[in-house]
């Protein structure tokens, strides 16, 4: 009786929450549906289902793995299979792979929901189709391939350095595990390379823009900047999808846009085709756009321990224009009290691969301060997405 009546009481507020973001859908309703429903889950499940379903997560994401590369769910949504499915016995011919080793690996799949099995035949879903496209296609190859071999052997990594927080990005678990950071190891993997940059610009789709987040008119008023100056300089911008975006909501604000990346990561990007000026430059160093209105960085600080975040920091404040450019930071603000799994699990990715931090906001001020920096604003619409961070010169 007492377990009945809470999970009563949970299920009449997630039918009330479900209501509500079918007549009035927003980042934050989803968010807190999707919040209470895990609440469900957890109270419905007896401890030992909790244990047993974190023990065998490991073996779902390799078979996802597989499944991708063998290509399997690109065919179920092919139109012609979409109303039949397919058998595994034909997945397997346009496999190459064993019929019985489709079977296992499909069970897997169906019993995550990505897919179902209906007389035999694997029919798609849309959750099929999302990882037929370039989130699903390209992001589950490179992120497991990136991340994975340092993940297993984290726990060795923290217990023979002694269970020190990892702040170095030149000794991180990953450099330690596999002999490279983050973006060594992406630039000396082309192929990588190119599944990080198509899933890098496919992960925000259909989700607000930073730019309908935070309040653009704070960038206009007196400070209209000419049409031959730089309004805003996209850094660590990768192929430009940020500001093709932007372009397309703000094309009309004067003055001129600005790609910065790596070489290796910008080549092949031309201005003409990006519509906006292409350069090829290291935020390692000093920054050569000066006095632009906006010096923009998306999931860049978040890569980097603090002392490397200093430092671009710094090289940014020494290209401001005083009282006119300001530096706008999209990244998660942790909540103190409740980071959501997806934020909590991230920061340890980030660890591993580059000595980078999920920063909470306190980590934020404490930062920014540290490069001379003040938090003008903080915007966010949902707990469960990135904040907009406005921050200025401490002079101004
Ligand atoms: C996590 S991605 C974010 C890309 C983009 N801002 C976004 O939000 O989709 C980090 C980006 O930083 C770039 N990057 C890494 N090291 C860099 C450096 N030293 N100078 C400039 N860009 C760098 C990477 O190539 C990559 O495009």
């Amino acid at each position: 009786m007492t377990i009945v009546m809470p999970l009563y009481s949970l299920v009449n507020r997630i039918g009330a929450m479900a209501l509500e973001v079918a007549s009035e859908p927003s980042p934050q309703a989803h968010f807190e549906l999707l919040q209470m429903i895990d609440q469900l889950r957890s109270a419905v499940e007896t401890p030992t289902e909790t244990v047993l379903c974190l023990i065998y997560q490991p073996p779902q994401n390799a078979a996802l793995r597989t499944v991708i590369e063998l290509g399997i769910f690109a065919v179920l949504v092919e139109k012609r299979h979409r109303e039949t499915g397919v058998s595994a016995t034909q997945l397997a011919e346009y496999t190459g792979a064993d019929p019985d080793l489709i079977v296992r690996l499909m069970r897997v799949m169906t019993a995550l929901g990505l897919c179902s099995l209906s007389s035999e035949a694997y029919v798609a879903s849309e959750k099929t189709v999302a990882l037929t496209q370039p989130i699903g296609r390209d992001g589950i190859p490179c992120i497991y391939d990136l991340t994975v071999p340092t993940l297993s052997k984290l726990p060795e990594y923290l217990r023979s350095h002694d269970y020190a927080k990892p702040q170095e990005y030149t000794h991180s678990p990953m450099k330690w595990a596999v002999g490279q950071s983050q973006f060594e190891w992406l630039g000396s993997n082309q192929q990588q390379q190119t599944l990080f940059n198509s899933y890098m610009a496919s992960r925000r789709e259909g989700r607000p823009m930073c730019f309908n987040t935070y309040p653009v008119e704070r960038l206009l008023g007196h400070a209209v900047p000419f049409e031959d100056t730089v309004f805003l300089v996209n850094i660590g911008g990768n192929q430009g999808h940020d500001l093709r975006n932007f372009r397309r909501e703000y094309g009309h604000l004067p003055g001129k846009l600005t790609l910065q990346d790596l070489p290796s990561v910008i080549e092949g990007v031309s201005s003409r085709d990006a519509g906006v000026q292409v350069m090829g430059y290291s935020f390692l160093g000093p920054q050569p756009v000066k006095g632009a209105r906006v010096y923009y960085f998306r999931a860049i600080f978040h890569d980097w321990p603090d002392d490397i975040c200093q430092q671009i920091l710094r090289t940014t404040v020494s290209a401001m224009a005083q009282d006119y450019s300001r530096i706008i930071i999209v990244d998660f603000v942790l909540s103190d009290t409740k980071p959501p799994l997806m934020q909590a699990s991230l920061d340890i990715q980030m660890m591993s691969i580059g000595a980078g931090v999920e920063r909470s906001e306190g980590q934020w001020r404490d930062l920014l301060h540290s490069a001379g920096l003040r938090i003008a604003g903080i915007w966010n619409q949902s707990p469960g997405m990135e904040s907009v961070i406005e921050a200025v010169p401490i002079t101004t």
